[in-house]
């Protein structure tokens, strides 16, 4: 039988009218606000409440407010370019679906295979920081709980390689993942019910921090704004503020996560953009402030802390103390929600390219009484609590920002190649000042990618060949012209 070519395109017309047959089985639940709140479900997490300290102390001082600003505009050149191809392309796929129909079948499978890398190692690493969370707070009540059963076995070491922890494994992350998973399996209503709440916890815990922490700022804690370079690149001045926004990138991760729940949307066309741009709007404004505040109480050499916010509200006194607990429900919240965002986006992932026949059929099966991608969303949970219960937070954690930077470049050249091959496709939401934002965030993207140090270009280069030897000696033999 003759085989399609490599470069094949999904025709846009081909997307919708799969979708009005029979929604692969899907439910369409999803309404704006929902789809929103997903956004912020997966945004604020674990940059937030764990990273800024260090960024700040380390790179940027108070100016980490500009390095959050710089990143934020990265976001949204490929925030907007997502909105317009998640309007066109209201599939399951996100990133994935967009490339299948700009940019050929070849670049679809990398793509797609980029997506597993970047949900599947962002919600284990979110997981590893949730298990240090819990046990920190269990702690505080006097309970501990033992480093063999909530640590990795294995850390890595540039210059001293893999080494033995002694600890066996690490419960709390795994079981995080195990519970979040069984909820995403057995309904999409029910997790973005679970969210809900759980985006309710962490923004209230974020607005108290911003609310009542402004009143203890003293302006001095901002004077020198941008502390002088050191000598070295990236240590202060503006240097620092670049490596800054390099660093809290990973903070916004996650407005894309949205994108790939376009089939369970009811209005995808129109509700897309909406949840991705809002989404990543209010996080962004959250985090400004965030900044502000942070740096305005405690000065920001002393904030070189995985709890940065605690450390805050410590410096602001004993009046502030009640609302320590408080943030540490917020941040366990805020790191539960992005764990089960990213489940629903990697088992909607495999879903979509197991429909394109790319991977095994079992991965798209519907679950008769969920209406979920269960097989898929099973095998995501596994995978990803193996990863969690296994391995050290920087080594899960350096291939994330890449995969995503990488994603987001596919995307931004997407829309430029489908402006130009398909002019005249129906667009519900065109990006705006074309083409200078789609070349922009390209440009952006590819710029924060070339910063990346050299190991985390090896893993990714070695992920990618795992994932063409997937395609060309199975994904290749299922397709037919
Ligand atoms: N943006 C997500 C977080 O900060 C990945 O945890």
């Amino acid at each position: 039988m003759k085989k399609r070519s490599i470069f094949y395109k999904k025709p846009v017309s081909a997307c919708e009218t799969e979708l009005q047959d029979a929604d692969r089985g899907l439910k369409r639940v999803l309404g704006p606000a929902d789809l929103t709140l997903l956004g912020i479900g997966a945004i604020i997490g674990a940059g937030i409440f764990v990273i800024t300290g260090h960024a700040a102390a380390q790179y940027a001082g108070p100016a980490i407010v500009l390095s959050f600003v710089l990143s934020a505009v990265a976001c949204i050149f490929a925030g907007l370019c997502y909105a317009e191809f998640a309007s066109m392309v209201p599939e399951a796929g996100s990133a994935y679906a967009y490339s299948y129909a700009s940019l050929g079948e070849i670049v679809a499978m990398i793509i797609g295979w980029d997506l597993v890398l970047e949900y599947l190692f962002a919600m284990s690493t979110v997981a590893v920081g949730w298990s240090g969370y819990v046990v920190s707070f269990f702690r505080d009540f006097g309970i501990a709980i033992p480093t063999a059963l909530a640590a990795p076995p294995f850390v890595y070491d540039a210059g001293a390689g893999w080494q033995a922890t002694g600890a066996i494994v690490n419960i709390p992350a795994i079981l995080i993942i195990g519970i979040l998973t069984c909820l995403v399996a057995v309904g999409i209503r029910e997790s973005a019910a679970v969210n809900r709440v759980v985006v309710i916890i962490k923004a209230t815990a974020i607005l108290l921090f911003i609310g009542f922490g402004i009143l203890y700022v003293q302006p001095a804690n901002w004077t020198p704004f941008i502390p002088p370079n050191t000598g070295a690149f990236g240590e202060f001045g503006w240097s620092g503020i670049l490596r800054g926004a390099g660093v809290v990138f990973f903070a916004y991760i996650g407005f894309d996560a949205v994108s790939t729940a376009a089939q369970e949307s009811k209005n995808p066309q129109k509700d897309m953009p909406r949840g991705i741009l809002l989404s990543l709007g209010i996080c962004t404004v959250l985090y400004i402030l965030v900044a502000l505040v942070l740096t305005g109480i405690v000065r920001y050499d002393l904030l070189n802390f995985p709890d940065p916010i605690a450390v805050g509200l410590n410096a602001a006194g004993a009046d502030l103390f009640w609302l320590r607990p408080v943030v540490k429900i917020g941040a366990i919240a805020g790191l539960s929600s992005v764990i089960l965002v990213q489940i629903i986006a990697q088992s909607r992932i495999f879903f979509a390219m197991s429909c394109d026949r790319l991977l095994p059929g079992v991965f798209s099966t519907v679950h008769p009484t969920f209406r979920t991608p269960f097989v898929a969303t099973v095998m995501t949970g596994t995978i990803a609590a193996i990863l969690a219960g296994l391995l050290p937070i920087s080594v899960l954690g350096e291939l994330v920002s890449i995969g995503t930077l990488f994603a987001f470049t596919v995307v931004c050249l997407g829309v430029f190649v489908l402006r130009r091959t398909g002019p005249d496709l129906p667009r519900p939401f065109k990006t705006p000042f074309y083409p200078a934002v789609p070349l922009l965030g390209a440009g952006t993207a590819v710029f924060q990618m070339i910063g990346l140090p050299l190991g985390t270009w090896m893993r990714f280069i070695l992920w990618f060949a795992i994932g063409l030897s997937i395609y060309f000696f199975y994904s290749r033999r299922r397709q037919t012209a």
